[in-house]
């Protein structure tokens, strides 16, 4: 599924150094390793500030509390999408409120958001939370319109979307302010658990670099109750590498998922969706939109089936999510169930995920391709 020593190999000596000289000068949190990834990646993004930390969970939070969402307000999210896009707003001690996909991008659905805000609850929301899924960014143009009308703070959750654009604007400055996530995994990815919020507004970073060091702007004085979410001189030395090369890496996944397309379509495998039938549903890309394909999700019909046989042939596949946010144990108490999100559980049935990196070759696409046609006939 994803090969990280072809990553890895090539930066070794770069890496090695980087971390050597957090060892030699001993800033092992924050300092100067994460002051200067900061500034790096403010200035890659094109945004007036990044403020590192400890997850892209911690990024979510300290996203959430920096825009004062707290106790009384609610925040509109997406069913689908990793658990801690919904647990966040929890632990901001915020009220999430779902709305449900678009069943072609699979991201948060304007139209449906619309009618929360419309709804019984729509009064207390505060802030609207769009997740960037796989790499895509939401439709910023509708979110940004309805933010604007209704006086809400846009809440960019772009864990998987480094790199991504709207329109030409880079995620992470779309919003009032935005969580990004470094998890090994990630097409940006850390040695370990790091994360980053951005903003544009010298209030909200001023507090998100407060409340990340348990409220203190001066040394053991404490305005607010904030949280220990530091990122470690280790992460920011690695991550300033590996930023050099990202807009590389984000070409070359671009090329992988051309390469897909191709292939399936050459196979007479792809299909018009959004629902499948006979053949995959390929993945959308929105016109003048620029998706980093952090993840290439096909759709299909007979997907549990089709994942053991990938796995019979050691093919690696994952599902990102099998189990919508709304029927998660964990979030019972937030009222919903089955039934309540039917594109979002449509979804967690038949996606699938299929290896993607930058350094996937032609040939282990082929393979991969080969086996899905073979399954399918
Ligand atoms: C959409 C989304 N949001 C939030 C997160 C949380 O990031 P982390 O794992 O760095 O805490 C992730 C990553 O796993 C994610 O994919």
């Amino acid at each position: 599924m994803l090969d990280l020593s072809r990553q890895y190999l090539p930066l070794h000596e770069e890496l090695v150094a980087a971390v050597a000289h957090v060892l030699e000068t001993r800033q092992f949190i924050l300092g100067e390793p994460v002051a200067a990834f900061e500034r790096e990646a403010a200035a890659e993004l094109g945004v007036a500030h990044a403020v590192g930390c400890s997850s892209g969970t911690d990024a979510l939070w300290l996203a959430l509390a920096s825009a004062g969402i707290g106790p009384g307000t609610a925040v509109i999210t997406t069913p689908f999408s990793f658990f801690a896009s919904v647990s966040c707003i929890l632990r901001a001690d915020a009220a999430p409120l779902l709305a449900d996909i678009d069943a072609t991008t699979f991201n948060l659905d304007p139209a449906r958001v619309e009618t929360v805000l419309n709804g019984p609850r729509g009064a207390n929301v505060r802030a609207i939370l769009p997740v960037h899924l796989y790499g895509q960014c939401a439709d910023w143009d509708s979110f940004s319109m309805m933010a604007r009308e209704r006086g809400l703070a846009l809440i960019e959750d772009a864990a998987q979307a480094w790199g991504a654009q709207w329109k030409g604007l880079k995620a992470g400055g779309l919003g009032d302010v935005a969580a990004f996530s470094f998890y090994p995994t990630k097409n940006l990815s850390a040695a370990g658990d790091a994360g980053m919020v951005t903003t544009n507004s010298d209030e909200l970073a001023e507090r998100a670099r407060m409340l990340r060091q348990h409220g203190m702007r001066r040394r053991y004085y404490h305005d607010e109750v904030g949280w220990n979410t530091r990122m470690d001189g280790f992460q920011g030395a690695i991550l300033s590498v590996k930023l050099k090369y990202i807009v590389r890496w984000n070409a070359a996944r671009r090329a992988v998922a051309e390469r897909y397309h191709e292939l399936f379509r050459a196979a007479g495998l792809a299909e018009a969706g959004p629902y499948p039938t006979f053949g995959v549903v390929l993945p959308h890309e929105v016109p003048d939109t620029r998706h980093v394909w952090h993840q290439y999700v096909i759709r299909t019909a007979r997907r549990d089936a089709l994942r053991d046989f990938l796995a019979s042939r050691n093919i690696g596949s994952e599902i990102y999510y099998p189990v919508p946010l709304h029927m998660q144990q964990a979030l019972k108490g937030l009222g919903y169930a089955e039934g309540s999100f039917p594109e979002a559980e449509r979804a967690a049935r038949e996606v699938l995920a299929l290896p993607i990196f930058p350094e996937l070759r032609e040939d282990e696409q082929q393979t991969v391709v080969r086996a899905i046609a073979e399954f399918l006939s």
